[in-house]
């Protein structure tokens, strides 16, 4: 014990000088409860403890005064003894208690791939096979693959030893986010800059475990026009999508919805009804940090969700590069013939748009 206090003080101390040179200012404290593990099974667990309540308001106060909080891995029992406790355990309960946005976990070299991972059949990864996201559902799947093989790993190298660890991770993050924290993120933080990398490039750094329910679709209002062309901007310079304007949006802007996360707005598309039978789904464009985690067909099947309570009865889009997207959607290849004559006019033999439908 009096090594593990001196270390868990020693990092704690490294963190506060790291605050301090940012000229913040960082409080250690003696904020978590815990109790000793005890003997299971025969095993006494010594000075292990677990965590048995967190003072949240009293951290609550440290966080309002705008103090930032470090805990160590030590909790303190009833009678002042102290004992050791898991520091993702106590970041994982953290996080729920104190109704975090975010939970990051940073470890050392772990990345959840497919060269050591089964990966179930639909999880998002990336060219070089880095699992991006996890939804809550699919979690269980992937515990359940690799479970068995994992648990008999030896802990002779640090490689078993950081699959291990990711695995624990995957837990306490499904447990987490069970619990109401929106996001939790394994990140590698050998990587220099992870946590920026993570919430600012096209892919992320490490791993994110989300709710189902991730994100909110909601309709446009003319507020949101501005950050609705920037989304669409990139794919506009790109030539994916058709350039529109500030006055184009607005005189349609019932027709569009949007996809908002953590306040801002990440995705859009529109439904325009051209007859009792014909509707166009258009503009379908995700900010690309969000891209592969299911933003896109969301929003198309709540567009197609519309246009069924309209009675609708086909649903088209028109697309030069996404064809084969819209396909995976249930969309099948029509003629621009058999197009509105409004949209037909509309067509240009330039662009050469590909007419895609789909019936309701
Ligand atoms: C196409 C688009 C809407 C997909 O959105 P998304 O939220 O990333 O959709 P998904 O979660 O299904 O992930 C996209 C998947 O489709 C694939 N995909 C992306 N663009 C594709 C295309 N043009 N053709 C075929 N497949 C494509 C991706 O590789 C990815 O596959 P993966 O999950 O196996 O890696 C988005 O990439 C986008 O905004 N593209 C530019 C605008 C556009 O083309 N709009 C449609 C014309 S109206």
């Amino acid at each position: 014990m009096p090594l593990i206090k001196m270390a868990a003080f020693d990092v704690s101390n490294q963190i506060m000088t790291s605050f301090a040179a940012e000229k913040n200012t960082a409080v250690i404290g003696n904020w978590v409860r815990a109790r000793g593990r005890g003997i299971q099974n025969g095993i006494d667990f010594g000075t292990a403890g677990e965590i048995d309540k967190i003072q949240v308001d009293a951290v609550s106060t440290v966080l309002e005064n705008g103090f930032i909080p470090i805990f160590p891995c030590i909790g303190w029992s009833i009678a002042g003894k102290p004992y050791n406790i898991s520091s993702t355990q106590l970041a994982a309960a953290l996080s729920v208690k104190l109704k975090a946005d975010k939970l990051f976990f940073l470890t050392q070299n772990t990345s959840i791939t497919n060269k050591d991972f089964d990966i179930p059949p639909n999880t998002k990864i990336s060219q070089e096979g880095n699992v991006l996201a996890l939804n809550v559902g699919e979690i269980p799947e992937f515990l359940h693959l690799n479970e068995e093989r994992i648990s008999h790993l030896d802990n002779a190298s640090d490689h078993n030893k950081t699959l291990k660890q990711s695995m624990s991770l995957l837990r306490l993050g499904l447990t987490a986010c069970r619990a109401g924290v929106p996001r939790v993120h394994i990140l590698n933080g050998s990587n220099n800059g992870t946590i920026p990398c993570e919430l600012f490039s096209n892919f992320g750094s490490g791993t994110m475990i989300y709710e189902d329910n991730y994100g909110g679709i909601r309709n446009m209002t003319i507020e949101d026009i501005p950050d609705v062309l920037n989304v669409m901007r990139p794919f506009v310079d790109e030539g994916i999508l058709l350039p529109r304007t500030e006055v184009d949006l607005s005189e349609q802007y019932n027709d569009y919805i949007i996809y908002e996360l953590d306040g801002g707005i990440k995705a859009c598309a529109a439904l325009h009804v051209y007859n009792e039978r014909q509707a166009e789904i258009a503009a379908v464009a995700v900010d690309k940090r969000c891209s592969h985690i299911g933003v896109g067909p969301k929003l198309v099947h709540y567009l197609i969700e519309k246009a069924q309570n309209l009675n609708i009865s086909e649903v088209f889009v028109l697309t030069t590069r996404t064809a084969d997207w819209f396909e995976q959607l249930g969309f099948a290849p029509v003629a621009i013939e058999s197009l509105p004559e409004e949209r037909q006019k509309k067509w240009k033999p330039e662009r050469g748009s590909k007419a895609l439908a789909l019936k309701l």
